[in-house]
């Protein structure tokens, strides 16, 4: 212990008389001193009591079951593992808070090499106090110049420098450099800071101050530092105890009990704040009267309780509060105090402090109360300064993986400029297209001409053939209303993609099979074709395949036309003759099949495997069909859109390698940019890149990630549902044998996000060029129509649609749009243009 002297007080000063009236005196002074020292005495029952309430607590924290003023808070730090030993670099490690009025800053350097350590420089300034209770940004500022002080004497750049934030005070860390304190502690009290990110604070302070250039690369708390800078001993350092100025422990906790994580697998290091443990039960009866003297007479009465039981800035005072206790009582300095006796704070730790007799008497604790706990102490070297240096070292690697992510997501953020440019480029290649003129625009004419009245009756057949599904169905129009038996059957991709005749040859086998089950056998029923791949039509029942498309790729189809191949299978089948009536695109067969329930539905939009848009167009402004009142259906096959180079601007290297591997490569630009049969691809390219890169995977090519077509639309669905936790995405991914940790599933998220919203918002311009289009053909201020959208992709994504209209809203503000999902499929509506013509020739024959 320091002298008494300096308290202004002599051994054995004054008379030995009672100053205070009232007071007895002391019959024999050393059993008074015994009888106030008892207070603190603690036996092991109360200490069972407190470790049996403070772990409840703790539980309690944890699973999210927390009063308005918790116990013990349980903050989740963002550091999800012990140190490597690889860590390397030159950071700054900024420390605040952890000792009492001062501030430290060192210089760290980290070799990567275990056993290899470079003694760190530091420096320590002394906060004024009228800094530790004044304005915020004058503390940070105060830190800053700190700061700048010490690297001047250093031989050091202005360049990439990096620190590390050790800020020791309760704060919900939100990022690894994201924290915001929730309240102050051990005596300071700066305005204008709890609620707020300190990390902001300190950036801010550090570029008003202009001297060095400072990345703040993470925040840490004094305890997480000390754990990381821990040397392993027997087994790695799990647990990381401050007893400073103020106290607190963190450890590593298994992920899933953490309720806020949403996490179940990994752990991740708790800062408990177990300064602010008070359960009244538990540590009523071991708090003294100079307990609650000193809670009362400190800067934040009610709170932090145990840490003033503890913590150094709290046990000279409670030494002092004794003596002023004893001296009043006569039992001291001859019943005298002093003014210095008198004043809070004159004794400090330092003064009291025996750190030999506190350890060994923290080990017995420790025994005594976990005794199947074999614990060893292993005394921080250098406060902590080497652990924030190994936080900051992966923060810095985290902060330069995403610095690459957002650099190679950049090209798919488009802005609206952007995208009213694909808008405008769609029209000039709709009217260029409609002129007969070169564009890559096909805009043909579907012979559909009228939508169905209501006065269609009889039974009818239809194929739907290009899709995720083949089918065929029964469609009964009644006066009722629509009937439909349908059944789906499979096209394997080695009929797909072999000869023309095996096409239509498995396609008849199929219609076949259907009557048969349908006992339909033997009937010549009017059948109506959806075939939703681009065709010059010269008529209703004619239709020349002009190119194959999604993976599709029979031989001898391209230039044929479809209805005759059709045909003739069902001749070399010898199967019942077909009276096929119609073939009608995939976009038709949604917008007449919406038709039916809306007339205002005047557009058919698939977003599926692949995409594209048909429309109602002025028969006047359709220079290969003659007539010029009326009009027809233009099937657009937007999907070729920039196939002329014209998207050349937007495309990104991940959609040259696409189109590359495709079977059609340079053709369909526009849909492999949107539609689901591409997403995933583009996504896989993507995941490759950033692999190569060694920001995802641990930098680890897969053999998984390598096999093409492993992203299926429905996982990109899947993957950005609102309600999936981050774990299930890690699910869905470690399904398709990629194993990653949170991190990876994260930007694997980021990245699907990018690429579906690109995809919906090139989509929702297109639309917009088509619905601006039909309103001045019109001559419409306003026009109100609707759009029958069907396709997997539209259907299951989450967020397609909604950005697909909030894209449509902004590039067409005149038109009110309003999409309906067809139910039924396409194939419906190829029975009802059958259907319509039907009737119509009925009426010619009559
Ligand atoms: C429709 C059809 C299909 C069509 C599909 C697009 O309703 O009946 O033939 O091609 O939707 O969706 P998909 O996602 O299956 O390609
Ligand atoms: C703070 C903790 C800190 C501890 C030790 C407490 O007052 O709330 O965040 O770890 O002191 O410095
Ligand atoms: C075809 C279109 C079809 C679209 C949607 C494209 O690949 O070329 O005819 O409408 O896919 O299925």
């Amino acid at each position: 212990m320091d002298s008494i002297g300096s308290l202004g007080l002599q051994q054995g000063e004054g008379a030995p008389s009672c100053p205070q009236e009232g007071l007895p005196c002391p019959s024999n002074s050393s059993e008074m001193v015994q009888e106030c020292l008892q207070q603190f005495k603690v036996t092991g029952a109360q200490l069972r009591q407190i470790q049996t309430s403070l772990l409840g607590s703790m539980e309690q924290a944890l699973r999210g079951q927390v009063g308005p003023a918790p116990a013990v808070r349980m903050l989740p730090t963002y550091v999800g593992s012990t140190p490597h030993g690889t860590e390397k670099g030159d950071f700054v490690v900024l420390e605040l808070g952890a000792t009492g009025a001062s501030l430290r800053v060192l210089w760290v350097t980290l070799t990567g090499i275990e056993g290899h350590k470079v003694e760190p420089r530091s420096q320590e300034f002394v906060i004024p106090q009228e800094v530790m209770l004044g304005p915020g940004q004058q503390l940070f500022d105060f830190a800053a110049r700190c700061l700048s002080e010490f690297l001047d004497v250093l031989p050091v750049d202005n360049q990439g420098l990096q620190l590390g934030f050790s800020f020791s005070f309760p704060c919900h860390q939100t990022g690894l450099d994201k924290s915001t304190l929730i309240s102050w502690t051990k005596g300071f009290k700066c305005s204008d800071v709890e609620g707020q990110d300190v990390v902001q604070l300190l950036r801010d302070a550090i570029q008003r101050q202009g001297a060095y250039s400072i990345d703040v690369v993470a925040v840490v708390n004094d305890t997480v530092g000390t754990m990381m800078g821990c040397e392993p001993g027997v087994g790695p350092c799990e647990v990381g105890l401050v007893v400073d100025t103020g106290t607190n422990a963190c450890y590593m906790e298994e992920a899933r009990h953490v309720a806020v994580l949403d996490e179940d697998r990994g752990r991740v290091c708790i800062s408990i704040e177990w300064g602010s443990f008070s359960d009244e039960g538990a540590l009523g009866p071991v708090q003294t009267i100079f307990d609650h003297t000193l809670d009362h007479e400190s800067l934040n009465p009610g709170a932090q309780r145990f840490e003033k039981m503890i913590g150094g800035l709290y046990l000279g005072e409670l030494v002092r509060l004794v003596l002023v206790h004893l001296a009043q009582r006569g039992v001291l300095f001859g019943g005298h105090t002093s003014p210095v006796l008198r004043s809070q704070g004159s004794i400090l730790l330092e003064h009291v402090a025996e750190m030999e007799e506190f350890l060994s008497v923290l080990r017995e604790t420790v025994m005594l109360l976990a005794p199947n706990c074999d614990v060893s102490f292993i005394p921080s070297v250098d406060g902590g300064g080497r652990g924030v240096a190994m936080v900051t070292a992966v923060a810095a690697r985290l902060a330069a993986h995403r610095r690459l992510l957002e650099e190679t997501l950049a090209p798919f953020r488009l802005t609206r400029e952007q995208l009213a440019e694909v808008q405008a480029q769609m029209r000039e290649a709709m009217a260029k297209g409609l002129q007969g003129e070169a564009s890559s625009l096909r805009m043909l004419p579907t012979y559909v001409r009228a939508t169905p009245d209501g006065s269609e009756r009889g039974d009818f057949l239809a194929l739907d053939l290009g899709g995720t599904n083949f089918r065929v169905l029964l469609v009964r129009v009644t006066t009722g209303g629509v009937q439909i038996s349908s059944q789906i059957y499979s096209i394997p991709e080695c009929v797909a993609q072999g000869s023309g005749q095996q096409l239509f040859d498995h396609i008849v086998d199929c219609i076949v099979d259907f009557q048969q089950k349908q006992g339909l056998s033997g009937q010549s029923l009017p059948l109506g074709f959806t075939f939703s791949f681009p065709c010059r039509q010269m008529g209703l029942d004619q239709g020349i395949l002009l190119n194959w498309t999604k993976g599709f790729n029979a031989s001898d189809c391209e230039g044929q036309d479809v209805v005759c191949l059709l045909r003739e299978a069902i001749r070399r089948r010898q199967a019942v003759e077909l009276n096929v009536v119609a073939i009608v695109n995939d976009t038709v067969g949604t917008m007449m099949s919406c038709g039916y329930e809306d007339p205002h539905c005047e557009v058919g939009l698939i977003v599926g495997t692949g995409t594209n848009v048909c429309y109602m167009e002025e028969l006047r402004n359709v220079a290969s069909v003659d007539g010029d009142s009326g009009q027809m259906c233009i099937n657009t096959e937007w999907g070729a859109f920039g196939d002329d180079g014209s998207l050349s601007m937007l495309s990104t290297r991940f959609d040259a390698s696409v189109d590359q591997a495709s079977i059609n490569p340079g053709k369909q630009r526009f849909e492999k940019m949107i539609s689901g049969m591409y997403l995933g691809e583009i996504v896989r390219h993507i995941l490759l890149h950033l692999t190569s890169l060694g920001v995802l995977f641990r930098g680890q090519q897969t053999q998984r990630l390598q096999t093409r077509d492993i992203f299926k639309t429905k996982f990109l669905s899947e993957i950005e549902s609102d309600s999936l936790a981050l774990r299930q995405v890690r699910a869905i991914l470690e399904d398709l044998g990629l194993p990653l940790t949170s991190d990876d599933a994260l930007m694997v998220l980021e990245v699907c996000q990018a690429v579906s919203q690109r995809a919906a918002q090139l989509c929702g311009a297109g639309v917009a060029a088509v619905v601006e289009k039909i309103r001045e053909n019109r001559g419409l201020e306003e026009l109100t129509i609707s759009v029958g959208v069907d396709g997997t992709l539209y259907k299951l994504h989450p967020h397609f649609s909604s950005l697909v209209a909030a894209t449509v809203r902004e590039l067409a503000p005149r038109c009110v749009v309003t999409f309906l999902q067809s139910e039924d499929g396409s194939g419906k509506g190829a029975a009802l243009v059958t259907a319509v013509a039907c009737r119509l020739a009925q009426r010619t024959r009559i």
